[in-house]
């Protein structure tokens, strides 16, 4: 199964990867995640990645469409790949098509701008696994601690208010379009398209996802 995981900042998209990953077995390719490894490594693409992701603005298409690729030929990805946070804008969905990558699912979750702002506000997250919570509506087992490792949490650098009001204006302007996007592919018969509504409690999105994609 190849599911794109299409919504804004904060809609909950890393968040019910962590549950389909459970579900149906297969990989998350965040490529948040992956640009925030690539920064505490002190990786070359960290470094030119790290400026850009604290301002709130996107990494340039050529790098994350390299990124993409070489990761999604992986044999961990032969059975399907969840994708998080990719594509982002139409250049990226094209170039996945030119090299003939195929989507089953396109899933869309719809959030409001003022919800999200307040989401992140109460985010933390565990830095070596990308496992997301947030102190009221998923909060970790020991507070301030990982679930599973009992690591601390942290918050992310980019969840301060004014930067999320910048990566939801980028949001609407350079990614939204791939909603009418997906529309037109799932018209077209590749792929099926859902909208969900994201506003509901974690647990009531997962079931929603399971019962749509069986
Ligand atoms: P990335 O890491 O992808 O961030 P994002 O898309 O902005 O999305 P988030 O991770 O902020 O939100 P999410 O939808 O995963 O929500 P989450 O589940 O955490 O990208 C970061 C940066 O990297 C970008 O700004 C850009 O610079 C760069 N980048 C990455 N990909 C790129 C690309 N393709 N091209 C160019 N640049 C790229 O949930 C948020 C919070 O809400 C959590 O606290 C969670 O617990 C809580 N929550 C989740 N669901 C619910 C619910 N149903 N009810 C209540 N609370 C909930
Ligand atoms: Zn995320």
């Amino acid at each position: 199964m190849r599911i794109i995981l299409l919504g804004a900042p904060g809609a909950g998209k890393g968040t019910q990867a962590q549950f389909l990953m459970g579900k149906y077995g297969i990989p998350q390719i965040s490529t948040g995640d992956m640009l925030r490894a690539a920064i505490k490594a002190g990786t070359e693409l960290g470094l030119a990645a790290k400026k850009v992701m604290d301002e709130g603005k996107l990494v340039s298409d050529e790098l994350i469409i390299g990124l993409v690729k070489e990761r999604i030929t992986q044999a961990d990805c032969e059975n399907g790949f969840l994708l998080d946070g990719f594509p982002r804008t139409i250049p990226q969905a094209d170039a996945m098509k030119q090299v003939g990558i195929k989507i089953d699912f396109c899933i869309e979750f719809d959030v409001a701008d003022d919800v999200i702002v307040e989401r992140m506000a109460g985010r933390r997250v565990h830095p070596g696994s990308g496992r997301v919570y947030h102190i009221s509506y998923n909060p970790p087992k020991e507070q301030g601690k990982d679930d599973v490792t009992g690591e601390e949490l942290v918050i992310r650098p980019d969840d301060e208010e004014h930067t999320v009001r910048k990566r939801l204006a980028i949001y609407h302007e350079q990614t939204k379009p791939l909603v009418n996007y997906y529309h037109a592919e799932a018209q077209a018969g590749n792929c099926e398209y859902m909208k969900i509504d994201g506003t509901q409690p974690v647990e009531a999105v997962s079931k929603q996802l399971a019962e749509k994609l069986g």
